[in-house]
């Protein structure tokens, strides 16, 4: 029997996933640290636990500790730490270095975390990526400025999700950023060369220092373009065929990221850019599974269940390379504006069309909160063998269905 402990802050719809496959794994007694008290967990789940611990805050690694040496007494010495979010990464390390429990340790943690000492280690060890200065002040970021030209990106140090994360065309928008948001000593910023070109990502698995599966995506456009732009509907596409000389960079530009970065035992999701002359350029890395349903996409291109295949890795450190089968595909769907859903107008039609090749979705309810996020209100995920029919039914879908936001009562 392996015990393990899962941090969980909160047991939203992936997490509550992840969970599940963990307490699937043969062998395994599984304990949760979490802020939900135990009459609050979904009894189906619930049952699937050997132990419960709650605490105020499943980020704050003194608690996770507490939580870890608690949880003993319910399901044995733990022997495994494990969290799907992006946020738990350093503190699960330093609890596992703490307490001697084996997995990714404190440096490699703060590596795929904090952008900055991500960008220093990958420069020093010649993997490309974007110029960037973390910067304590207006003099520091207006020196970067005229060093590196315009356009700039400005955003936090370890941030997530595109949040205050902004591109500066100009002195005027540098001016107008470090007034909105001035960096200090104790709240730097990251500044960043912008980048152009196509962004994708390059999701893989490690296992003892080798990547031994990779997936990548292609996103129509990049994250900060939807942001900008309130019309946009991002849509991602999982080509079948990986294959080409398109994706030759990366293929080996992104195992060669991840050992300078230290990663010998993980999936992470990599973001990175190609450039207008074909060159690759690292974005951001991070040891834990894709978001944005991402790895529910993964799983419709290959036919394998990545949350299953992820808790396995995590917890028993062996990984089944599956085969690409398909393409795949997700349409995100979004109102243009501020407000609730009104009404979601053009499923019909587009269902017609290309409901064949639908598998999941999740579609905008009236009266739902519109959020501030790219990936907007819901989304659809299509799958098939054609790379260029998923791309035509993300089309459709995009052009075809519109979301109607309505003012907050
Ligand atoms: N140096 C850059 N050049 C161009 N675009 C960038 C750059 N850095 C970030 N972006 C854009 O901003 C988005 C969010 O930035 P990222 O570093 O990925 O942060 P997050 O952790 O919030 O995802 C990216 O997906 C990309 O579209
Ligand atoms: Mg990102």
């Amino acid at each position: 029997m392996v015990a393990v402990a899962f941090v969980a802050p909160y047991l939203l719809d992936a997490t509550a996933r992840f969970v599940r496959c963990v307490a699937a794994l043969p062998g395994v007694r599984l304990g949760l640290v979490t802020s939900d008290p135990l009459e609050r967990i979904a009894p189906e789940l619930r049952d699937l636990l050997a132990g419960h611990w709650r605490v105020d805050d499943a980020l704050d690694p003194r608690q996770i500790a507490a939580g870890v040496a608690g949880l003993a007494g319910q399901i044995g010495r733990v022997e495994r730490l494990v969290g799907a979010l992006e946020q738990l990464q350093v503190p699960l390390a330093q609890v596992r270095e703490g307490m001697g429990i084996a997995g990714m340790d404190v440096a490699t943690a703060m590596n795929v975390r904090d952008k900055a000492r991500m960008k220093e280690t990958l420069r020093a060890a010649g993997v490309p990526c974007a110029r960037h200065a973390l910067v304590h002040d207006p003099a520091q970021a207006r020196a970067f400025a005229r060093e590196v030209g315009f356009p700039l990106v400005a955003k936090p140090p370890a941030g997530a999700g595109s949040q205050a994360t902004y591109r500066l065309d100009d002195g005027a928008a540098l001016d107008a950023w470090l007034g909105a948001v001035p960096p200090s000593g104790d709240a730097p910023a990251l500044l960043e060369e912008f980048l152009v070109g196509q962004e994708h990502t390059f999701d893989s698995v490690t296992l003892g220092g080798a990547t031994v599966w990779s997936s990548i995506a292609d996103y129509y456009p990049p994250p900060l373009d939807v942001l900008r732009n309130p019309w946009i509907q991002w849509t991602v596409v999982l080509p079948r065929d990986i294959g080409g000389p398109e994706y030759a960079g990366i293929h080996a530009v992104g195992p060669a990221a991840l050992r300078a970065l230290g990663v010998t035992d993980a999936l992470t999701h990599m973001e990175w850019f190609r450039r207008p002359d074909g060159s690759v350029a690292v974005s951001e890395v991070a040891a834990r599974p894709p978001g944005a349903q991402l790895t529910s996409m993964h799983g419709y291109a290959h036919d394998f269940d990545l949350f299953a295949a992820w808790a396995r890795l995590v917890v028993l450190g062996d990984f089944d390379v599956p085969e690409r089968r398909f393409a795949a595909g997700t349409a995100y769907l979004r109102g243009v504006g501020r407000g609730r859903v009104g009404a979601v107008h053009g499923v019909a039609e587009v269902n017609r069309d290309v409901g064949h090749l639908v598998v999941e979705s999740r579609l905008p309810r009236p009266g739902q909160d519109a959020g501030s996020d790219y990936t907007g209100q819901g989304y659809v995920i299509v799958r098939d063998q054609r790379t260029e029919a998923v791309r035509e039914a993300l089309r459709r879908i995009i052009t075809g269905i519109r979301v109607e936001l309505v003012e907050a009562l």
